[in-house]
């Protein structure tokens, strides 16, 4: 039973389950996704035990391929409770990436919360060396906002001190996504 929220031409997005268990460590096992995540990278046990924990939340999208029923990817979108500000943000399994999957799915993500649900803004952050991040968002059609220096940071140097990034804000409104679309 796919029991999908929504579908685009190639994905289908429900909410997590436990048995996503496996496809999920694919995504959170890999040090190359983690590296811009607020996140250490999993491991295999934890991953485990992670997509237990999502089961069900409504915080977050289990991005499934409907040709074969892989989960590749996991949106994460939540209503920050300031004046219909919802926050996207992404990671998909890095053997499925340069297919365009994200960028569809998040499209998918937009088109489904301006149409069916109340939400006015969608905003999203991104390092600016996150290139693959960058281009998805500009693709997706969110407008730059502004780049926060040195605002966060997710990885320590070799000598364990912060790594501090820059990050780029990102929004689209419903009134903007309504007049191209
Ligand atoms: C960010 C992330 C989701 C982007 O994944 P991605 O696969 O590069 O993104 P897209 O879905 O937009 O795919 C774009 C690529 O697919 C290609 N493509 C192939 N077929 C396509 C199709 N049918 N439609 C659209 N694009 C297609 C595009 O040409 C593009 O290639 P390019 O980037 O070399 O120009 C991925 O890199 C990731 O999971 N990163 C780790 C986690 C992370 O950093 N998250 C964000 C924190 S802010």
């Amino acid at each position: 039973m796919a029991d999908f929220i929504f579908e685009t031409a190639r994905l289908g997005l429900r909410r997590f389950r436990a048995s996503d268990g496996e496809d999920f460590a694919e995504i959170l096992t890999d040090e190359e996704t983690s590296y811009f995540e607020p996140y250490d990278t999993f491991t295999y046990e934890n991953a485990l035990k992670e997509a237990e924990k999502l089961s069900g939340d409504e915080h977050f999208f289990a991005v499934i391929l409907k040709e074969t029923g892989k989960l590749v990817g996991k949106i994460y979108f939540e209503d920050k409770k300031f004046f219909g500000t919802w926050e996207i943000g992404y990671s998909f399994n890095r053997k499925y990436w340069g297919n365009g999957y994200a960028l569809e799915a998040v499209k998918g993500v937009i088109n489904y919360a301006f149409s069916e649900m109340n939400v006015h803004r969608i905003y999203a952050e991104a390092d600016v060396l996150n290139t693959r991040s960058i281009k998805l968002l500009e693709r997706a059609g969110l407008r730059k906002e502004g780049v926060f220096l040195k605002s966060a940071h997710f990885q320590n140097d070799s000598n364990g001190e912060p790594i501090w990034g820059d990050f780029a804000a990102y929004a689209i409104l419903k009134d903007e996504y309504n007049s191209k679309n």
